[in-house]
């Protein structure tokens, strides 16, 4: 009975956070349909029938439904914020298929992407998106390669690096506290600019349950994480509670001249 009341609890909380998230987004309509206009979708459908799907993969990796993917990364790019900001530099880490640095790159922002080559669908998308992307693998309590300039903003969407490999019952065995200590602290030292910001958003887990238990959300906010629903922000000082909105450049705020030309309005 509690446990149920507790869930009931936490789902009209998720359900007050998203309303949230889609009034936020409807003051600041930005047109997927335009940018997606911008995509050359018969050439994703070529690069799936060169590389096809690996067996046994979900439907949910369908990253050539340029549409579908748009839509996702509209919805990140405004929570962010990143449709109103100024010009930023951005690493995206397991950047996949690039659709949303390809997006920050129409809002003005530079991106890099940083993932491994294991999915050659990715080197081909990337590369006709025109992002551009380090190959590297991110591996716990180990330093990410240099890459000689600091970050506005650090993203993760939908993080995978944490999976280390499934036990024998098919559970993902994952990266300890220790292990995220070690990244965040990487993160923060040696790719953020003083104001910056790291994003990490995760799946919920495969029996729907957040990604943040109790003791990962202690973590998490012990390291002066806010967390939004999937998302955890921290800053680049620790004793610094994030926000989503108004995440700032270095040194000087860059007037940007042209008008933004996805809004729909
Ligand atoms: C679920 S996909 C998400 C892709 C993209 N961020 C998105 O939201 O569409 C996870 C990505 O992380 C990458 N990845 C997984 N493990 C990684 C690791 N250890 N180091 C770097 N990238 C990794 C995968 O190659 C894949 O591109």
């Amino acid at each position: 009975m509690r446990l149920s009341r507790k869930l009931q609890k936490l789902f009209s909380i998720d359900a007050v956070q998203s309303l949230w998230e889609h009034i936020c987004r409807w003051t600041h309509p930005v047109s997927a349909r335009r940018i997606l206009a911008t995509i050359d979708q018969a050439e994703l459908e070529r690069l799936r029938r060169h590389y096809p799907y690996r067996p046994n993969a979900r439907r949910i990796n369908a990253y050539e439904d340029a549409a579908y993917w748009i839509g996702v990364n509209v919805k990140h790019v405004q929570d962010l914020w990143l449709d109103r900001a100024p010009p930023l530099h951005i690493l995206d880490l397991g950047c996949g298929a690039g659709y949303f640095l390809y997006l920050c790159r129409l809002f003005g922002h530079e991106g890099l992407g940083l993932d491994t080559d294991e999915e050659l669908f990715f080197r081909g998308t990337t590369q006709l998106l025109g992002v551009r992307r380090i190959v590297a693998r991110i591996h716990p309590q180990t330093p990410l390669p240099d890459l000689e300039k600091k970050f506005d903003l650090v993203t993760g969407h939908r993080v995978c690096f944490h999976r280390i490999e499934r036990d024998e019952n098919g559970v993902w065995k994952e990266w300890t506290a220790a292990d995220w200590e070690f990244f965040i602290h990487d993160i923060r030292t040696r790719f953020l600019k003083p104001h910056g910001r790291l994003l990490l958003e995760f799946n919920p887990r495969a029996d729907g349950s957040s990604f943040f238990t109790e003791e990962l959300r202690a973590f998490f906010e012990s390291q002066g994480a806010r967390i939004f629903r999937r998302k955890a922000l921290l800053a680049a000082d620790q004793n610094e509670r994030p926000r989503f909105r108004g995440i700032k450049n270095s040194p000087r705020r860059a007037q940007r001249t042209r008008s933004n030309p996805e809004s729909t309005s």
